[in-house]
């Protein structure tokens, strides 16, 4: 078995693996939000008494389940606790092996692009894995100064940081790594959020209780602000982690205002749910949502193919006339035995004529409608040569 293939199984068992524990990690985060917001509280005068402050009833899987929460600590610790840290630990762990598999082992492909500034593979990747503990330390220092004052305050200066990050890394690396990073520097916030403040909090307040002390309330309030900032950032990373498959989202240059606006219209919509669960019906946070990602669809909307500037060089819209630029431009990357990649990406070889001809609509989308392709343009495609593709696809491709 030859080393592509390898890492190409690789690939396939590390993204399985991180959308799972992915989901297990966020669903139960959204659970406990849906909890908490949800919690009624107890008209039973023995819940009272045992100092329980909310409770609900729900029905799921054939079972009731009446979870209740304490106000403060319960009277006792009970023998067994469970406590929710290895999903977040898991997720970050197999994205980061995955960001480094794909992304890193091939930065010069996925990460360099001759019109951003860093040309050098090595720089991309110190850039990438820069951003993660940047995001990490201006996160939590605005936590800890901000601890005490409007979370809507943070939440905007925190906005106009991870804008800033993004305006800065889309100028540096191509648009495709740029978006990747900041869902990953804002994964990382979130993880390490779980791992420095809300698990040792919680630690704390439990060695607390078992020394007969009343635990300090601190550590509650800062794992509250911690979860319910990972909360509303979920949806943003969510999106930055699916754009790789969206290159109309990241390849324009103004792909960094683009990530802000979709990123404020995930916290619009996520902010309508929490709402939601408190009983309060705030329509105009989804509407302003969806009118944002709807204006950022119309913006972005391609224009007609720029054919004009082919017109005036008359080629032969035939397979022969646009062999050369495939050769140029693509063949590094899609071929039986390509120079830029283990292996031709998505299975497209584009060193035959029967190669070409097998994925002619798809060459068209990618390279004509979409300018996903070439890959961050590293081969550095012109837009002349993208209009022959074009008159080559549009009268008949053949
Ligand atoms: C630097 C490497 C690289 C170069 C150069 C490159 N590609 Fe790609 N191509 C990729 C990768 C990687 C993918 C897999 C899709 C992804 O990960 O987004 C891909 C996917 C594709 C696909 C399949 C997309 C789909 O899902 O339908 C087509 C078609 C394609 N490329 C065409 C081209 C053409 C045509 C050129 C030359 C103009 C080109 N590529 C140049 C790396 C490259």
């Amino acid at each position: 078995m030859d080393t592509a293939y390898l890492i190409e199984c690789a690939s396939l068992l590390l993204r399985w693996l991180h959308v799972i524990v992915a989901i297990a990690w966020i669903g139960s985060s959204f659970y406990f939000i849906w909890l908490d917001n949800s919690l009624k509280p107890p008209t039973d005068p023995a819940l009272i008494a045992k100092g329980v402050g909310g409770e609900l009833w729900a029905v799921h899987g054939g079972g009731f389940y009446n979870p209740q929460k304490y106000l403060g600590a319960p009277p006792r610790l009970p023998d067994e606790l469970h406590w929710f840290k290895w999903e977040s630990y898991s997720t970050w762990l197999s994205g980061f092996v995955l960001i480094s598999t794909l992304y890193y082992l091939q930065a010069g492909a996925y990460m360099v692009d001759p019109s951003k500034l860093i040309q050098s593979p090595g720089l991309a990747v110190l850039a990438g894995l820069g951003s993660l503990v940047l995001g990490w330390l201006v996160y939590d220092t605005l936590c800890r100064l901000l601890i005490d004052r409007s979370q809507l305050l943070f939440g905007v200066i925190y906005y106009l940081f991870v804008v800033g990050m993004a305006f800065g890394l889309s100028h540096l690396i191509s648009g495709r790594a740029a978006f990747l990073h900041i869902g990953a520097m804002l994964a990382t916030t979130m993880s390490a959020n779980v791992f420095f403040w809300i698990i040792p909090g919680q630690k704390k307040i439990i060695a607390a209780m078992e020394r007969g002390e009343a635990p300090d309330p601190i550590h509650g309030r800062r794992g509250k602000q911690r979860s319910v900032h990972n909360n509303y950032i979920t949806l943003p990373v969510i999106f930055c982690m699916i754009s790789n498959h969206y290159a109309f989202t990241y390849s324009g240059s103004l792909a960094w205002l683009v990530l802000a606006l979709i990123m404020l219209a995930a916290v619009l919509i996520r902010h309508f749910f929490n709402l939601r669960h408190k009983g309060k019906l705030a329509w105009q946070y989804p509407l302003a949502g969806v009118l944002l990602l709807l204006g950022v669809f119309i913006w972005l909307a391609p224009s007609r193919p720029a054919a004009a500037t082919a017109e005036a060089k008359p080629t032969l819209p035939v397979l022969a006339s646009i062999r050369p630029i495939i050769n140029d431009r693509c063949i590094a990357c899609h071929a039986e035995k390509p120079t830029m990649m283990p292996a031709a990406p998505a299975g497209v070889k584009l060193d035959s004529e029967a190669g070409i001809r097998a994925v002619a609509p798809r060459i068209y989308q990618q390279v004509v409608q979409l300018k996903a392709m070439p890959l961050g343009n590293v081969t550095k495609i012109t837009d002349d040569e993208r209009a022959q593709i074009a008159k080559w696809f549009e009268a008949g491709a053949h």
